[in-house]
């Protein structure tokens, strides 16, 4: 791996030559960025010596801009490694500033990068840095929790550089998630290109009156993951939601609706073009029998109010038993014995494989994260708590098995 290792200003930057020397000596490719902080605490030779390469340092040099410019220096890393990563430099990322050759490679790059930082305990606890921090975290940038112990300062708390060696190991713990996820990305292209796969997402909501409606707590993140997933692996996507406040993903065609009967009928309208169509919506078994024109009036001295409800059609169990049926996923959502239940779901509605997730207080359903267990006639697969997406992810990869045979 070609790794570009940002040293800037700090008591830890000696630190950086042990990460050098443990990068080398695994065989890695290593090129020095210092800043001029860097340069007042240890010299440039050192890392010289170790890593075999000059060390850069500065954005205007003649000499190197004629050799390896700025930009190509940042299209040669396969890494980009911070450490240790001054307050200030964090600032500087985050603001997107450009004004020395490290931060400048760090604008120009779209490769991974991770951040060490090492401060006093003050300056690390400071709103401004967690601020600065989380901002990057959200933008996607690798980020090392410091280390607790004795400071340079002679304060006691956290802001040391961790270990070179956590150092190391954590970013061959990133790139070996890398080739997974690549790998993996491959495998569902090679499978989902062009398939065309039918959605549902979200709850239905079932009208009482125009203000006022029966719906289910469904977010659509499940429905929606599994459809940007798939998107990416190449499938032409149609996602059926009920109400839900999320965006549409790239290259997926959205169809909006708002009650089951609308759902069953856009189902209808798209099922028999699908190679797999996934049930993922959380659809009101019931709905209200004469929904009222006008909004219901409170009645004084009226304690009860009844509903009459009747029975929605069952979309799901609708397609599977249609002749020309794509291969059905259902999901059931349980609060108890939910493999139990969901083994039966998978027989009554012959389906030919249900998901099925433990939903209420904090699972399952308007989480970011979720648990499922993969369930056909002869195969079972439990998948931990994890994100939505990674979740679609292996999804997507076990219903291409199932649907090979
Ligand atoms: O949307 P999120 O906040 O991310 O939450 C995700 C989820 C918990 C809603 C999702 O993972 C899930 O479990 N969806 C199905 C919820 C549900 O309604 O389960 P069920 O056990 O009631 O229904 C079983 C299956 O029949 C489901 O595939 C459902 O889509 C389908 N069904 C149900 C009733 C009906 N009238 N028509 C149907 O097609």
């Amino acid at each position: 791996m070609k790794i570009l290792l940002g040293v800037t200003g700090g008591i830890a930057a000696y630190k950086a030559l042990e990460l050098t020397r443990l990068f080398v000596k695994a065989g890695h490719q290593v090129q020095v960025v210092m800043t001029s902080g860097a340069k007042e605490f240890i010299q440039p030779l050192s890392f010289q010596a170790l890593s075999g390469h000059p060390v850069r340092d500065s954005l205007f040099d003649a000499n190197q801009e004629a050799g390896m410019g700025h930009i190509e220096l940042a299209r040669w890393a396969d890494q980009i490694v911070i450490a240790p990563a001054s307050a200030e430099t964090l600032a500087k990322l985050r603001m997107g500033r450009a004004d020395d050759l490290l931060t400048t490679l760090c604008l120009a790059t779209d490769r991974p990068i991770m951040l060490a930082p090492a401060m006093n305990r003050l300056m690390w606890r400071n709103a401004a840095t967690q601020e600065n921090v989380a901002v990057l975290k959200q933008r996607g940038l690798d980020i090392l929790p410091p280390a607790s112990g004795e400071q340079a300062c002679g304060e006691v708390g956290e802001g040391r550089m961790p270990e070179p060696q956590a150092i190391f190991e954590a970013v061959m713990h990133a790139e070996k998630a890398r080739l997974q996820t690549q790998q993996a990305g491959s495998e569902l292209k090679a499978f989902w290109q062009n398939k065309a796969l039918l959605i549902t997402a979200g709850p239905t909501y079932e009208d009482i009156d125009p203000v006022r409606f029966i719906g289910n707590r469904s977010s659509g993140k499940m429905g929606f993951a599994i459809a940007e997933v798939a998107a990416k692996a190449g499938a032409q996507v149609i996602l059926i939601t009920g109400p839900v406040a999320l965006p549409t993903p790239e290259g997926v065609k959205r169809i909006d609706v708002r009650s089951a009967r609308q759902m069953f009928a856009a189902v209808q309208q798209h099922y028999a073009a699908a190679d797999c169509f996934i049930s993922a919506a959380a659809v009101a078994d019931f709905r209200v029998e004469q929904p009222a024109s006008q909004k219901l009036k409170k009645q004084q001295d009226v304690e009860e109010m009844t509903l009459t409800l009747v029975k929605n059609p069952d979309i799901v169990a609708w397609v599977a038993a249609q002749d020309n049926k794509p291969f059905v996923v259902g999901f059931a959502a349980e609060t108890n014995d939910v493999v139990d239940y969901a083994k039966d779901k998978l027989r009554r509605k012959k389906l030919d494989m249900i998901c099925a997730n433990q939903v209420g207080e904090g699972q399952g359903f308007e989480r970011d994260d979720n648990a499922l267990t993969l369930l056909t006639e002869t195969s079972e697969k439990v998948l931990p708590t994890m994100s939505k997406h990674e979740l679609a992810g292996a999804l997507l990869r076990f219903v291409s098995q199932s649907m090979q045979g």
